[in-house]
């Protein structure tokens, strides 16, 4: 079935196919479905226990089952004065009570109250932390650099690469920096890594230990192994197990966003975020815009063997969006058996890619409008530009309009040949169109947008996943690298000829590696 005729058989398709929350306009009729196809999705999503999944994760149930927790990145976003207790203790005072204290901190930051080991005021902020600990704060950073003090200097290290921190810091002054060093667990060796040389480039400049209280700061969960760095666990800020680390964006690990756009707008992206949460917690789910984009997904994969999705963000601003989402997504759902240990007998997870439209217009877009994979797509666009010039603005929606158009309608044989193709070449020029495409369309790039949008995507996640049956909120899988990476480190940097045991080809690029190691 086309989209050509879905269209041609009901004029209003365009108009009907659309649903709205906070902020956000999703129109969802370029879409391979008929009303048939939504009320049994919808049915499909009943019948998995989507609403009750979804009340049993608001009231704080423990349905993370393989490592017994509770999810509650809803209640990081719950109001002020609002309750909700789990296990007797109220998880929302404690929310307040840590974004107090980041408000008291960025705001002693920006107004230059608080100063470094000589007496300055701190001008450049560089957050170490990696997966959900960076992706979040980078994302937000750019997607909100708008509504950033430009005096001050942000900066994220993340790769266990040294080039990371180096390149990161060789044009700051470290009397001016500050660290925010980022982790739940406060184990995880890439980012303890450039913390212990964060730590030695600010004890070497400053000449001692003592510099140390004034230039770091620490967010994670683990108050003990905080103070075995060295971190005053005064300068800690706190958030708990029962938030993901792909899910904490909107706790205290959004120190360095805080910092960058000040407490007034932190609170706003809160409040986006709650009122997707709302949303999503209330709206019927043939209306809810995270159950129809994440029956879309499962649409597509499960129906149609699609592999990828991909989310095409019209604003310069959204640049690391999709990189961000590659974790939330795929971190979530990348998973090969159910809730209960059963090895799963459909596709789960999609891959999730996208860049910024229109750059992604003249580089990959050719695949999906004429390549053999069907890729669905999310096109994101706002009716105003941050940064209004010309008719760039119009130019760039023209084309987010013109895109979605192009994938579900192509161009016919016909009409190519009628604009003059010559019939061996009009196969080339044909556009099969049918290609399914999401529009969200939004105001404004605001810091309350991007938290809907963000809440969004998550919720669209959890959709997904309580389909498949699948357990969306641990991460066994990248465990096992990194215990072999711990194994072979040592062997790498061994003096004599180390005894390897491993495979043949790990074996022999281990030996490789030493002899072209100085
Ligand atoms: O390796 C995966 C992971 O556990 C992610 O889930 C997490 O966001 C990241 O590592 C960083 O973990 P942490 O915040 O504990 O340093």
């Amino acid at each position: 079935m086309h989209l050509r005729r879905l269209f041609a058989e009901d004029p209003e398709r365009g108009k009907r196919l659309c649903a709205e929350a906070a902020g956000l306009y999703l129109d969802y009729s370029k879409n391979r479905i008929t009303d048939e196809t939504l009320r049994l999705l919808v049915q499909l999503a009943r019948e998995c226990g989507v609403e009750e999944r979804r009340d049993a994760m608001f009231r704080g149930e423990r349905i993370n089952t393989t490592e017994n927790r509770s999810v509650l990145h809803v209640a990081l976003r719950m109001p002020k004065g609002s309750s909700l207790v789990v296990d007797g203790v109220d998880v929302v005072a404690q929310v307040h009570e840590v974004l107090d204290r980041m408000a008291d901190f960025a705001g002693r930051i920006r107004s230059g109250e608080w100063r470094g080991h000589t007496g300055r005021s701190i001008r450049n902020i560089v957050n170490i932390g990696i997966g959900g600990s960076d992706l979040g704060p980078v994302m937000a950073y750019e997607a909100l650099r708008h509504y950033t003090r430009r005096d001050l200097t942000f900066r994220f290290v993340s790769n266990v690469d040294a080039t990371d921190f180096v390149e990161a810091t060789r044009d700051l002054s470290p009397e001016e920096t500050l660290f925010i060093v980022s982790s739940k667990t406060f184990g995880t060796l890439e980012t303890l890594t450039n913390a212990h040389s964060a730590r030695r480039w600010i004890v070497d400049a400053l000449g001692g230990e003592d510099a140390v209280a004034r230039h770091f700061v620490a967010v994670s969960t683990n108050a003990e192994r905080v103070a075995e760095f060295g971190i005053d666990t005064t300068n800690m800020f706190g958030f708990w197990d029962w938030v993901g680390g792909r899910y904490s964006m909107d706790s205290a690990i959004g120190l360095s966003t805080m910092v960058a756009i000040g407490p007034e707008n932190f609170a706003e992206l809160l409040a986006g975020f709650h009122e997707m949460d709302e949303h999503f917690r209330t709206a019927p789910l043939a209306e809810n815009l995270p159950v129809l984009m994440g029956l879309l997904a499962v649409w597509y994969v499960d129906f149609f063997g699609a592999q990828s999705i991909a989310v095409l963000p019209y604003d310069q601003y959204l640049k690391r969006f999709p990189a961000y989402l590659q974790q939330l997504t795929m971190e979530s759902n990348g998973k090969h058996v159910t809730l209960d240990g059963r090895a799963v007998d459909y596709p789960t997870g999609p891959v999730y890619w996208g860049e910024p439209g229109t750059n992604g217009q003249h580089s990959f877009y050719q695949l999906i409008h004429q390549g053999t994979p069907l890729i669905p797509a999310d096109l994101i666009g706002f009716a105003n530009s941050l940064n209004p010039l010309g008719d760039h603005h119009d130019k760039l929606n023209a084309n987010v309009f013109a895109q979605a158009q192009a994938l579900a309608f192509g161009r016919t044989e016909q009409e190519v040949v009628a604009e003059g193709t010559s019939p061996e070449l009009a196969a080339h020029r044909v556009m099969p169109g049918n290609r399914p495409s999401n529009v969200l369309l939004a105001e404004k790039l605001t810091p309350r947008l991007l938290g809907a949008l963000v809440a969004l995507y998550e919720h669209s996640v959890f959709t997904q996943g309580t389909i498949w049956g699948i357990n969306s909120f641990d991460q066994w899988g990248v465990e096992l690298g990194k215990v072999l990476a711990a194994n072979i480190t040592p062997e790498l940097t061994a003096t004599g000829e180390p005894e390897l045991n491993h495979d043949s080809s790990t074996n022999a690029l281990i030996r490789r590696y030493r002899a072209l190691r100085h």
